[in-house]
């Protein structure tokens, strides 16, 4: 068996919209060079996209610019991990919004699960969040 090697590319954003922009574009830049199909390109946009946005909203502190992303090239794997030293949040009580009477809002993190094969979230109160989610490159490509 051949010995894989991981890559790491970092990011460091300010906590404004206008450069999600920037993290999407990273990112469909390194998800391409790995060979993911423009489908799961997009899907992986909007989730990167959702995090960043969640980490601008949620998570920001007055006296931290910037936050951190992530990315982990190993194999045929894509692992973006987002992370904010913000205010943090009770993961258990982020809920799955009803379809059925949708509510503005409270979408983003399901969309992220639907979109993803593995999410994590770890958030401690007052101290930040990280969410970690990966895809796998199909044999479809
Ligand atoms: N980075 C974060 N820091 C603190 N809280 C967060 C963070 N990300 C998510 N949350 C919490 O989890 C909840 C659910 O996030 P989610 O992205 O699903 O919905 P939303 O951001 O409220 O709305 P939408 O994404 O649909 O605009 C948020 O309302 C917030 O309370
Ligand atoms: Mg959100």
């Amino acid at each position: 068996m051949s010995k894989s090697i991981t890559d790491y590319i970092k990011l460091s954003i300010p906590n404004k919209p206008e450069y999600v922009s920037v993290v999407r574009l990273t990112v469909a830049a390194i998800a391409n060079r790995m060979g993911f199909n423009v489908e799961d390109i997009e899907d992986i946009k909007i989730a990167i996209a959702e995090a960043c946005t969640n980490a601008i909203t949620h998570g920001k502190k007055e006296d931290k610019n910037n936050f951190d992303i992530e990315f982990i090239v190993k194999d045929d794997k894509l692992t973006m991990v987002v992370c904010d030293s913000g205010r943090g949040c009770i993961t258990d009580e982020i809920s799955v919004p009803n379809l059925n009477d949708p509510k503005e809002g409270g979408l983003g993190i399901f969309i992220i699960k639907s979109l993803m094969d593995e999410v994590e979230i770890t958030s401690n109160l007052g101290k930040g969040t990280i969410i970690r989610m990966s895809k796998n490159r199909g044999d479809d490509n």
